[in-house]
């Protein structure tokens, strides 16, 4: 049995990983990103990234392109890299750059002194494999094993410092039960802050579902998909193996909700006008069809509750003001 973050970054990142399959990460579940939700999220991005005063969007582990096929379609003025663990696939458009990436919590050499940019991490950091630990007594965790090929778990050793110091600051144990489990966030804020690290001038959005201190799972959330099916997590390149992000912890300037992020960026699940109906039919089905994709991503119980984190490069604070 090995730990938990070894096992899970050879199953979804080692040569015959998961997320290396030909049908990418669309053959197993579905995101935000595709279908008629990618077409609404791509326009939002798109005005994001006018908001924020970005020229070029990075979609950093874009699986095969889809949010940035669809931002192309409503946005072709805009500047277009993907960053995946695979080669370019078939099929995006010409004028989207890609940068083959690594992979977990690994970013390529090419991904510097970015400007004018957005990057977008969409369901990103919940596939950078973290420490699972389990409460072995009060106040006190063990690493939670695995075994690679039956997905079966064992208890190992104590946590190494730097997981237990994020656990201290973030993710404190000492009233949890025997048996609770912690998913230890610290690999994420290491990634997340070399991306920031990536931007001279810009913003990143993660976007991912996720939890803040406070409203911690007390039962962790490692789980699996396969072929459309939540499975048990077995860490043997057949499925994905994901966990929430404790968004709290990652070096952020905003933290808000994918329904309130959406908002703000003028995307509203409003019907249209009826009478609409009459005279342009096609029109009419096509705003149902956008108010449904508003109403799906916005849906304060389902994909509206994922967590917008946004940081700022330089951040706010930091900026030379406009009065010198
Ligand atoms: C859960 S999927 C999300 C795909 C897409 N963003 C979406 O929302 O539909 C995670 C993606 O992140 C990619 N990924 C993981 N680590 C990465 C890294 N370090 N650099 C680039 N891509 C990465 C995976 O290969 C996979 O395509």
């Amino acid at each position: 049995m090995v730990p938990w973050r070894q096992a899970w970054h050879d199953a979804l990142y080692g040569e015959a990983g998961f997320y290396r399959r030909t049908e990418g990460p669309a053959g197993h579940f579905t995101t935000s990103t595709h279908g008629p939700l990618g077409v609404v999220l791509a326009e939002a991005i798109g005005r994001l990234a006018d908001r924020e005063g970005c020229t070029h969007v990075v979609d950093l582990g874009c699986g095969r392109g889809e949010l940035l096929t669809h931002l192309h379609t409503a946005r072709p003025d805009l500047t277009l890299t993907g960053v995946d663990v695979v080669g370019r696939p078939n099929g995006i458009p010409d004028a989207v750059a890609w940068l083959r990436s690594p992979g977990g919590g690994s970013l390529p050499e090419g991904l510097r002194g970015l400007v004018d940019v957005l990057v977008v991490a969409h369901e990103w950091l919940d596939v950078v494999p973290c420490t699972v630990a389990q409460v072995v007594a009060p106040g006190r965790l063990a690493v939670v094993l695995v075994d690679p090929v039956t997905g079966e778990e064992g208890l190992g050793g104590p946590l190494a410092a730097d997981d237990l110091a994020w656990c201290a600051r973030h993710w404190p144990v000492d009233d949890l039960p025997v048996g609770a489990r912690v998913e230890v966030g610290g690999t994420r804020d290491a990634a997340w802050s070399d991306l920031v690290s990536r931007v001279g001038r810009g913003t990143l959005l993660a976007v991912d579902y996720g939890h803040v201190r406070g409203e911690r799972p007390a039962q962790g959330t490692l789980t699996g998909y396969r072929a459309g099916d939540q499975v048990a997590p077995v860490p043997d390149g057949s499925c994905d193996v994901t966990a929430h992000v404790a968004v709290d912890s990652l070096d952020h300037d905003e933290l808000t909700t994918q329904r309130e992020g959406l908002r703000t960026l003028g995307v509203t699940a409003a019907l249209p006008e009826h009478a609409l109906a009459r005279t342009d039919p096609a029109g009419y089905v096509a705003a149902l069809s956008r108010s449904s994709a508003a109403a799906a991503l916005m849906d304060p119980n389902g994909l509206g509750a994922f967590r917008w984190v946004l940081r700022r490069c330089p951040p706010a604070g930091a900026r030379p003001s406009t009065a010198d």
